[in-house]
């Protein structure tokens, strides 16, 4: 660990933006890794926010992750600010902050949806959606792997699980990014914005739920309009909150980590051939591009009672981060954690460290990230960056917004 620098980290915040405009700050985590695992920091970057504790050792994120009765995700939510994300009020009828026994009926609900079987049934469909979008970019030579494949191939996805129109991908997509990306001002210019998202996010999915129990259909919406929790419907707010981080978490993410993954093979000439040469590599590929570029930087938890952990004391109340993008580079852990290793077999933290809220859409999220791979590097195997890649401003968010991309001339 000599190359870690020896600069004090007791001042550090991990909620500053400007630590993250390159993406998450690796030394700064190595360093409170090894000096403060268990890291105490003021929320200096907003007023009247409490500070919060950033966990930084695979151990430890995974010890919270496992502890819901210490470590509440239904107390303070998912976002280390309070109130300026998504609001506690709509927060409390959303999945990923909840804990038991309401968390436990809500999620048992939603993998009946989820079976592996039902997924796995979609690749054909997931297949024709994701070769549509790489075959427009083929055909005009150039475009841009966030917003030409990234970003339709996945809400066009879980578009078609839910039953949504086409023609309202770019509508729901939004809601997502106006949501999540609530640190970017090009996502999120105020919390007006936010307020008219939900607005229409209310509206249109009221209307939706009521077109399916008149009409019911093969499709995760009806199947959300007519489930029921010991008799009980979902509540109107209930609906809308599950269709939201349905929305949110079903494309953002996977398309998180495609972009990530193809940014990195773009710069890295010996692993994109590597891939080209043998494409049965994919699904380790992708497993070490989770390690390395997981979707979120981090999730919250609250304590609910005082506890010790790493020699620090936790008051009941405080906020804690489990910074996903640093136990997924713990040396204790992985050998040379910073490098990408196409050989390396990780069993990473992306999809949560363990424990009850570990992600839903994990299956989907592997089967789309292959079919994606697959057919992104068939039709375009000479592809080259064409131009900076721009990231979304987020602490939350471990992702671009921009890659643009030319097809490459295969006689050059
Ligand atoms: C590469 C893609 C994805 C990544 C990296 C990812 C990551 C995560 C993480 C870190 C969590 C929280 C785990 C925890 O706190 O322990 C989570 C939860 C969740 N994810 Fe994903 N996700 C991905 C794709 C998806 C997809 C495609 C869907 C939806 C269809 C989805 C739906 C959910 C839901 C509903 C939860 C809440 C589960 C709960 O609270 O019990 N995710 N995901």
């Amino acid at each position: 660990m000599a190359h870690v620098s020896a600069q004090p980290v007791a001042d550090t915040d991990l909620s500053d933006l400007t630590l993250w405009r390159d993406g998450p700050p690796h030394e700064v985590l190595d360093r409170l890794r090894l000096q403060a695992p268990v890291h105490w920091s003021e929320m200096t970057t907003y007023d009247g926010q409490a500070g919060f504790w950033s966990l930084t050792r695979h151990a430890d994120v995974r010890q919270a992750s496992m502890d819901w009765e210490t470590f509440s995700s239904e107390r303070g939510g998912m976002l280390l600010v309070d109130g300026l994300g998504v609001p506690m009020e709509l927060q409390r009828d959303v999945l990923i902050s909840m804990d038991p026994p309401r968390h436990a009926r809500f999620k048992g609900l939603f993998q009946r949806a989820f079976t592996p079987r039902t997924i796995a049934a979609h690749e054909v469909a997931i297949r024709e959606i994701t070769v549509a979008a790489v075959q427009r970019v083929a055909a005009r030579g150039e475009g841009d792997l966030v917003v030409d494949i990234g970003a339709p191939v996945t809400a066009r996805v879980i578009g078609s699980l839910l039953g949504t129109d086409p023609a309202d991908d770019e509508r729901l997509g939004h809601w997502g990014n106006s949501a999540l990306a609530f640190e970017d001002p090009e996502y999120r210019p105020d919390m007006d914005a936010f307020w008219r998202m939900m607005a229409d996010a209310t509206t249109y999915t009221l209307e939706a739920v009521a077109a399916r129990r008149s009409d019911p259909r093969d499709d995760l919406m009806t199947a959300l309009a007519q489930a029921e929790i010991n008799g009980d419907r979902f509540t109107d707010g209930e609906i809308i909150m599950q269709m939201g981080i349905l929305v949110a978490g079903g494309t953002d993410s996977t398309k998180s980590v495609y972009t990530n993954l193809m940014h990195h093979l773009l710069q890295t000439p010996a692993d994109l051939e590597r891939l080209l040469a043998d494409p049965s590599l994919i699904p380790q590929a992708i497993e070490e591009a989770l390690r390395c570029f997981p979707a979120f930087g981090y999730q919250r938890r609250t304590a609910t009672r005082d506890v010790e952990l790493g020699g620090q004391q936790i008051r009941e109340g405080d906020k804690v981060a489990l910074w996903l993008v640093a136990g997924n580079r713990d040396p204790e852990v992985y050998e040379h954690p910073h490098t990408f290793d196409l050989d390396r077999r990780p069993d990473h933290q992306a999809f949560g460290a363990g424990g009850r809220h570990f992600c839903l859409g994990a299956a989907l999220a592997r089967l789309e990230l292959r079919v994606l791979m697959e057919e992104t590097l068939r039709a375009l195997p000479m592809l080259e960056l064409a131009g900076p890649a721009r990231r979304t401003s987020s602490t939350f968010l471990n992702q671009f917004k921009s890659i643009p991309v030319k097809v490459g001339d295969p006689t050059a």
